[in-house]
């Protein structure tokens, strides 16, 4: 940032050992999911102290944001950092991962420990902390994956609770891999709601989609486009409509992950519309991309395999929406990255062997911004409550987390509007993600995050990295409950 400046001396250094480093961010004009005003901010250590104008006082560090707007930092409540799949591991663990996701204006990712078969819930989550400590340059929370809860595993989940778990994803997806019946989905989600905790559900019908790609694999239909024509958006609202139907009797909060089109989207209204506690999820490749992306020269459109796959592209209307009206509460990138050398040509000859996911952790702030605000979709205060603000108060993080507001984490992206970039894995701005190529390649963006703080510390500052690693693990609040 151009107008930065630091208060550099002696005297200075030994103050710094009694006293928590301050910092002013001066004359920027701040947005949270209601407000918008021109303040200054002081943070003294890790907290946001006072807002005010002409507040008269001094700091270590002065900022100038003077033209830039000042965001709580993003919160992107799905993210897989290296994790197993596909016959291989996502390609950012949690350093590259959280460095990619300050320089796009994150600074909280909740990320997704696994809980393979048969094994304690509770020795999963020893294995994702050993994977995380240490290595975060933001903070960081885990949902817990479940793929196996017999009844004398249920005590488990309080103790997860304690420990800051506070949501689980289940999937109907992926047979033979995270995949659970509904008998499991029913006991999980019904002692998740007796613990005051929120499921999070992958929903598709995956027992259907793999006989419907056990067919096309047998007819020899193996392009990358067939990853696409195997996953009906049907299928997708039918596993919406179960989850729901089940959340509803289990008396569960529940939270729809990724969804990608119009047909599951109308299963959320419905239920939200009979009084069910069920908030629903989309991400950037719902709202940019659509199936067209799978038809590119050769295995290119491996580079799309994700699921939910892209759909038909008007149902980014219908997401757009869904967004603006709050039948869609949360803008997350399901951040699975595979390198397209290596990784992805896993599938060459088959589309069923494409590691499924996508790179975006670093894109999601500056894309929606640009075709959200940018483009009329959605106002300010709805761009805050979407990328930050609503998952901040659905897991458990809120006000420490997702709003500027005395006694909230110093968490802010200091955002320019009128800077322009183009997304691509060859900008040395908008990529840092460890993989070769990006999903929004040739995307021009209006508005970019350029300075951003995690908890006081500068870590990105004029879109460098000033601060590597001092992430840490956030034990969340239950439903409905505040975090101090
Ligand atoms: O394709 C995806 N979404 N990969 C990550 C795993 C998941 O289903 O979220
Ligand atoms: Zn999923
Ligand atoms: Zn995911």
């Amino acid at each position: 940032m151009s107008g930065a400046e630091r208060a550099d001396s002696d005297s200075d250094t030994d103050r710094r050992e009694r006293e928590p480093m301050s910092v002013l961010i001066q004359n920027g004009r701040i947005v949270t999911a209601v407000d918008d005003y021109f303040a200054d901010i002081i943070i003294e250590g890790e907290t946001i102290t006072r807002i005010g104008r002409d507040l008269g006082v001094t700091a270590d560090e002065i900022i100038d944001a003077k033209g830039k707007l000042v965001f709580p930092g993003g919160i992107d409540p799905h993210t897989h950092m290296d994790m197993p799949f596909g016959g291989t591991t996502s390609a950012d663990d949690f350093e590259s991962g959280t460095i990619a996701a300050a320089h796009g204006g994150t600074t909280t990712i909740i990320d997704f420990a696994i809980q393979t078969k048969g094994e304690s819930t509770l020795s999963a989550l020893d294995t994702w902390h050993a994977k995380a400590e240490g290595k975060a340059t933001i903070d960081y929370g885990f949902h817990m994956i479940v793929t196996d809860m017999p009844d004398s595993r249920l005590p488990e989940m309080a103790r997860l609770r304690d420990a800051g778990i506070t949501s689980y994803k289940l999937f109907m997806a992926y047979p033979g891999v995270l995949y659970v019946d509904d008998g499991t989905l029913y006991r999980a989600f019904r002692q998740a709601g007796e613990d005051g905790t929120r499921i999070c559900m992958h929903a598709e019908n995956g027992i259907v989609i793999d006989e419907i790609v056990k067919a096309a694999v047998r007819d020899k239909k193996l392009a990358p486009r067939w990853h696409a024509h195997t996953r009906p958006t049907r299928m997708e609202a039918e596993g919406v409509h179960r989850a729901i139907a089940i959340a509803e009797v289990a008396n569960v909060p529940l939270y729809i992950v990724h969804l990608s089109c119009s047909d599951a989207l109308e299963e959320v209204k419905r239920g939200r519309a009979r009084g069910v506690d069920v908030v629903a999820e989309t991400c950037p490749q719902y709202l940019f991309l659509d199936d067209s992306y799978y038809d590119k020269e050769g295995f290119e459109g491996a580079k799309y395999v994700m699921t939910p796959a892209l759909r038909e592209k008007w149902n980014q209307d219908a997401l757009w929406q869904g967004l603006r009206f709050r039948y869609l509460e949360t803008i997350a990138t399901d951040h699975c990255p595979f390198c397209f050398k290596e990784q992805k040509e896993l599938g060459k000859d088959d589309f069923s062997k494409i590691p499924n996911g996508a790179p975006g952790v670093e894109n999601r702030m500056a894309l929606i911004y640009h075709g959200g605000v940018g483009q009329g979709r959605i106002s300010l205060n709805r761009f805050v409550e979407l990328t930050s603000t609503a998952a901040a108060k659905a897991f458990g993080l809120f006000p420490k987390k997702g709003t500027i507001a005395v006694g909230s984490d110093a968490d802010l992206v200091i955002f320019d509007p009128e800077r322009r970039e183009t997304i691509s894995a060859s900008n040395a701005v908008t990529h840092h993600m460890k993989v070769d190529y990006s999903t929004y390649e040739g995307f021009e963006v209006k508005g970019y995050p350029e300075t951003v703080l995690s908890r006081g510390r500068v870590i990105v500052r004029d879109t460098k990295l000033e601060t590597r690693g001092g992430g840490q693990f956030i034990k969340r609040a239950g439903h409905g409950e505040l975090l101090r």
